[in-house]
């Protein structure tokens, strides 16, 4: 018996009742409104919903080919909707020569083969419409394959009229590039074309070239294919590397820091080539192709800073709903102080908030966060942050059961190629990639055959099946976190207000919402902390708190002998 079963069972009889009945519940009635519908709050579907991504060749295979698939996909969204998800994003699943896996398209209106076919796409809508859970597909602005037919006839012929629907330059002889910019997959943004003699430039690998969005009819066929997806049944795009589009026509060269970064080449501030300000010409005209879909755009967009993050929702709320807030992600320790000062950045620049803890590209948060012997209750703390902020969460596959970072130990081993490149300080992102862990049996459930990446060894105690069963696993914390969300209206539609912002220990917080409000208070230390709460300013002096929902092991008495166990979260109602 997993070691946090048994605390569990033998800690039950202390537990507050409704922290034990909160744990039992099934997804009940959810206050999201459907696509196209607003609630009495004016607000969308994409504002209440709970976005989870699914990296597809690692979430479910349904041919036991050892890749993950649509079919998988399809199966699992039962599970999803129990979990509390409203919609899923799915990282490319189009035909592509995998060089980035499936981040180099090589065909935008088609299912890559090793995914499974249309039909196979059209099924997955159709049963994602009976669970109530929307498809978004990730739209890969930038850049193509080189394989695509795009850039097959682009680069036949100096005079082919695809020719300008990339970025082709001259250099200064075959060695020496237009100019010093450098790809983000390492060294030079230019490769040489020997049979036309001119240079073509790429943001990340040299098989992924850069599109020209200066050029119209590029701009047309890039909506035009986000058109055909949403007479599909999608319902939004996630805009892949946005900030990338553009670049200064004069080619001036980047200023060079003088570090070096993990590719041996020196670090770049990229001021002529990311963040020009012709992206939001485009994201304006994008939204309104989506608007007629009621459709939603989220933006990886990495920026500098919350006024650089402000810009991507544009002026009149026209570009972007969901730009993802990366500075979030950049907080790597569990500060209280840093949480705080980055949520109020975020909330008071008026846009949506758009959180996540890690991605396919960013380690995974159980690891990063972890401590080494307190992951679990770590887990359900960082969890029951950013599910109980106003905003937008994104999970992302496999953190609802505690997914841990699992990198690849010798560089043979490796399959993404930056981790080839800049191993061993940089070792790629297989780590945060690993297939989803289903259950304890070979292969964690995940295929029948040798998965493409090898599964994590945590498999065996971290898995949905084995959570399922374990009413205190990650898992089951994760699905009552989700229900208070969907069900009570002061987690959707609440006021954020910071209690206690001298604590460099406690993170706390009141969602109000008219005479009531709901108290969130996240223990961040490995040690027991007594946080005094004064809600008299806000109007609730004498409130007797309810609780919601706790990690607590022995009931958490009342606000003002409140005695927060390590690592421990408390969340209770308060009204006036
Ligand atoms: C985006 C993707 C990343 C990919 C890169 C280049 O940043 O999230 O996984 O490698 O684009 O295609």
């Amino acid at each position: 018996m997993p070691r946090i079963t048994l605390v569990f069972l033998l800690c039950v009889s202390l537990l507050p009742a409704h922290a034990q009945q909160v744990n039992k519940a099934k997804q009940g009635k959810s206050l999201t409104p459907k696509r196209g519908q607003t609630d009495a709050h004016g607000h969308q579907w994409w504002q209440h919903a709970v976005f989870y991504e699914v990296y597809p060749r690692s979430f479910a295979d349904g041919n036991d080919d050892g890749v993950g698939d649509l079919k998988g996909i399809t199966s699992k969204l039962g599970y999803l909707r129990d979990l509390g998800v409203d919609a899923i994003w799915i990282t490319p699943c189009f035909p592509s020569p995998q060089v980035d896996f499936g981040y180099d398209v090589s065909d935008f209106e088609n299912i890559d083969p090793q995914y499974g076919t249309l039909a196979d796409f059209d099924r997955m809508v159709q049963e994602g419409r009976k669970q109530n859970v929307e498809i978004i597909l990730d739209f890969v602005m930038n850049d193509t394959s080189d394989k695509h037919k795009w850039f097959i006839e682009s680069k036949s012929s100096r005079h082919n009229p695809k020719r300008d629907w990339y970025v082709w330059r001259d250099g200064h002889g075959r060695e020496q590039p237009p100019n010093n910019w450098t790809s983000l997959f390492g060294h030079s943004a230019w490769k040489w074309d020997d049979a036309t003699k001119q240079f073509y430039y790429h943001t990340f690998y040299p098989e992924q070239p850069d599109l020209n969005w200066r050029n119209p009819a590029v701009k047309q066929a890039m909506f035009d294919v986000t058109r055909f997806w949403y007479k599909r049944g999608v319902a939004g795009f996630r805009l892949d590397a946005v900030d990338n589009l553009f670049e200064d026509p004069e080619l001036k060269d980047n200023p060079n820091q003088a570090e070096k970064y993990q590719y041996g080449d020196p670090e770049q501030d990229r001021i002529h080539n990311s963040n020009l300000p012709e992206v939001h010409v485009v994201l304006k005209e994008l939204r309104k192709v989506a608007d007629e879909s009621h459709a939603v755009l989220i933006g990886e967009t990495w920026t500098a800073d919350v006024a650089a993050l402000k810009a991507y929702y544009g002026e009149h709320d026209n570009e972007l709903q969901l730009p993802m807030d990366f500075l979030f992600t950049q907080v790597n320790k569990l500060s209280p102080a840093e949480f705080r000062k980055q949520m109020a950045g975020v909330i008071d620049s008026g846009g949506w908030p758009v959180y996540l803890l890690s991605n396919h590209d960013i380690p995974r948060a159980y690891s990063r966060y972890g401590d080494g012997s307190h992951n679990d209750a770590i887990a359900k703390l960082t969890a029951a942050l950013y599910l109980t902020l106003p905003g937008t969460p994104i999970m992302y596959y496999g953190e609802e059961i505690g997914m841990a970072n699992s990198e690849p130990k010798r560089i043979e081993d490796v399959k993404d190629p930056i981790g080839k490149l800049g191993w061993p300080k940089e070792k790629g992102r297989d780590g945060e990639r690993t297939p989803m862990q289903w259950n304890d049996s070979p292969n964690a459930g995940f295929s029948a055959a040798a998965p493409w990446l090898p599964v994590s060894p945590s498999y065996k105690t971290h898995n949905v099946a084995t959570e399922q069963q374990d009413p205190d696993s990650i898992l089951n914390f994760y699905r009552s976190v989700l229900k208070l969300r969907h069900e009570d209206a002061a987690m959707l539609e609440g006021k954020y207000v910071a209690l206690n912002e001298k604590d460099n220990n406690v993170l706390s917080y009141l969602r109000v919402d008219g005479d009531r409000a709901i108290l969130v208070a996240l223990n961040m230390t490995g040690e027991a902390q007594k946080p005094a709460f004064d809600l008299s300013s806000q109007g609730f002096a004498d409130a007797q708190p309810k609780v919601l929902l706790t990690t607590m092991k022995s009931g958490p008495g009342s606000l003002d002998s409140l005695s927060l166990e390590p690592f421990s979260v408390y969340i209770a109602e308060v009204k006036k």
